[in-house]
């Protein structure tokens, strides 16, 4: 079965990753804007969002997060990316990514898809764990240069972790 990609994109750096992942696994894509209902259809997930505000999830996954909160995710592996922007937002870099994993992971899903933080510089960020973000955070702002190369290693990963 396919894995269902679900993203919220205000600029549209996480429609631009949404995109490349596609490129390299077969995935479902839903734009949360127009509703998650389909979210309860797949046993492999991968959630996209930008980090907003200060250290908050983008707008439309903001719409919708009162019902993801009701999904069921046992027996659920989900991996998250998050867009966001190192330098300018330094103490709440990619925060979304650890907002959405708290959700999953309360409700009986597994996170996926951890990567290093080497070659990021920021202060503080909710996505870490033991010194790992528990996803794949993007900074098309500050290091677009390396976006497709740190898309296509996540994916890989994730096939082997799926
Ligand atoms: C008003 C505003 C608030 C932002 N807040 C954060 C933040 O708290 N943490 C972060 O990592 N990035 C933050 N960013 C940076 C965005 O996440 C970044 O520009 C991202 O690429 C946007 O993704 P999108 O193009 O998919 O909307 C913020 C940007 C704006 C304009």
């Amino acid at each position: 079965m396919k894995t269902g990609l679900f993203y919220g994109s205000t600029l549209g750096a996480a429609k631009g990753v949404a995109e490349l992942i596609a490129k390299e696994i077969e995935v479902d894509i839903y734009e949360v804007s127009n509703g998650i209902d389909d979210v309860s259809k797949y046993d492999t997930l991968i959630l996209g969002t930008n980090t907003w505000g200060y250290g908050e999830l983008q707008d439309d996954w903001q719409g919708v997060i009162d019902a993801f909160k009701e999904f069921d995710f046992t027996g659920k592996k989900v991996a998250i990316y998050s867009t966001g922007d190192q330098e300018s937002y330094s103490d709440t870099f990619v925060d979304a990514i650890g907002i959405l994993a708290e959700v999953v992971e309360k409700n009986g899903g597994v996170i996926v898809g951890y990567t290093s933080c080497d070659g990021y510089n920021f202060s503080e960020s909710k996505a870490l764990r033991d010194g790992e973000f528990i996803g794949l955070a993007i900074d098309d702002n500050n290091q677009s240069n390396l976006t497709d190369e740190r898309v296509k290693k996540w994916v890989e990963k994730l096939k082997g972790e799926f």
